[in-house]
């Protein structure tokens, strides 16, 4: 009996981690550009040939493809991408697939590295020079949905000022700064390489200004209609929060907005994924844990801003758009 069970188990394992093998797929597909080489009937030879890469595990990486759908027989030892619509784009235009290569380069990596790190009562180093690109991408994807939420606040308040704290690769001010002609958006980023990534891809909008700052040495010239923070809260030690609330809320005129995007984790309901961000973050000894709800409510009022609305942005991670007024 017990050996049946054990049998049991080992199944389900197996077949609960069958999801991997396409993500597994799919982000070798896009790391290498192999679903572009592939677009067309292609034999594994040539295309092996033509991106330099070991023939022996293109092979491999090909049976794969084949068994799970992501590559089908062509005829004359031709293969070719099938369901493309499954499939990542290529690498640029703010692909999915860059969502893949974080998983698979930093947060599956870092997850593994939980029983060590508990054995020896140790914490990862975050190295934020060489994650922060894939990472200011990944940002982007919420972009889609968290827009419209900001936008319906910014033209309530008819801001002519807003500041972007973190702004990565300066997707939110871009879009918006298109919307809103006569305001003037600022972003400013820690990373000297993002930074460059920002300033390329707005460098046509006349109002957007892209500034290489560490948000603690930053001051704005003037307080702001509306100051935007997405997805930099874990950035900050649990300590400094207050404390960054209440410089943001220095920044911001009366009435003025402070716009906040991020996870929320910590409460009964948080969704899993909100639950393992934190098993991530916590693993390093320079990010820190997701806010819980009541914490950016307190936060908020210590720093005289009222809270006006918690918005989901994707309810599986718990993503929310926290928006606060400052008081008059
Ligand atoms: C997860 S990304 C989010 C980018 C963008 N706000 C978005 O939501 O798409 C966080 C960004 O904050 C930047 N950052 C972290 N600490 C910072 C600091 N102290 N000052 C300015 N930027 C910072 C990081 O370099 C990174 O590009």
């Amino acid at each position: 009996m017990i050996d049946v069970m054990k049998m049991f188990k080992a199944r389900m394992y197996m077949k609960r981690n069958q999801p991997f093998l396409y993500s597994w797929h799919a982000y070798v597909g896009y790391e290498l550009d192999l679903f572009k080489a592939f677009e067309r009937p292609m034999t594994k030879r040539d295309v092996a040939d033509a991106l330099q890469l070991d023939a022996d595990l293109l092979n491999q990486w090909v049976s794969v493809g084949v068994s799970i759908g992501h590559l089908k027989e062509a005829g004359r030892s031709r293969y070719k991408i099938w369901n493309a619509w499954k499939l990542p784009k290529p690498k640029g235009n703010n692909s999915s697939g860059v969502l893949l290569k974080e998983m698979m380069e930093l947060h599956i990596p870092t997850l593994l590295s939980y029983p060590d790190m508990m054995r020896n009562q140790d914490r990862l180093h975050y190295d934020e020079e060489k994650h922060a690109p894939t990472v200011a991408e990944t940002s982007r994807l919420l972009e889609v949905l968290a827009l419209p939420k900001i936008s319906r606040r910014l033209k309530q308040t008819q801001a002519a000022s807003v500041l972007d704290i973190g702004c990565g690769e300066g997707g939110y001010i871009k879009k918006l700064a298109e919307r809103f002609p006569k305001t003037h958006f600022t972003g400013i980023e820690i990373s000297p390489s993002v930074t460059e990534v920002a300033k390329k891809l707005t460098k046509d909008n006349k109002n957007i200004s892209i500034e290489n700052a560490d948000l603690w040495k930053y001051k704005p010239d003037q307080p702001q209609d509306m100051v935007m923070m997405n997805n930099v809260i874990h950035y900050i030690d649990l300590e400094k929060r207050q404390e960054l609330f209440n410089e943001l809320a220095s920044w911001v005129k009366e009435n003025g907005m402070l716009s906040v995007i991020t996870p929320i984790a910590g409460g009964s309901d948080s969704p899993p994924f909100a639950n393992v961000f934190n098993s991530f973050f916590s693993s390093f000894d320079n990010l820190y844990r997701l806010p819980e709800r009541e914490e950016l409510a307190e936060w908020g009022e210590q720093a005289g801003l009222e809270l006006l609305s918690i918005q989901t942005v994707i309810k599986e991670g718990g993503w929310y758009v926290v928006h606060y007024e400052k008081k008059s």
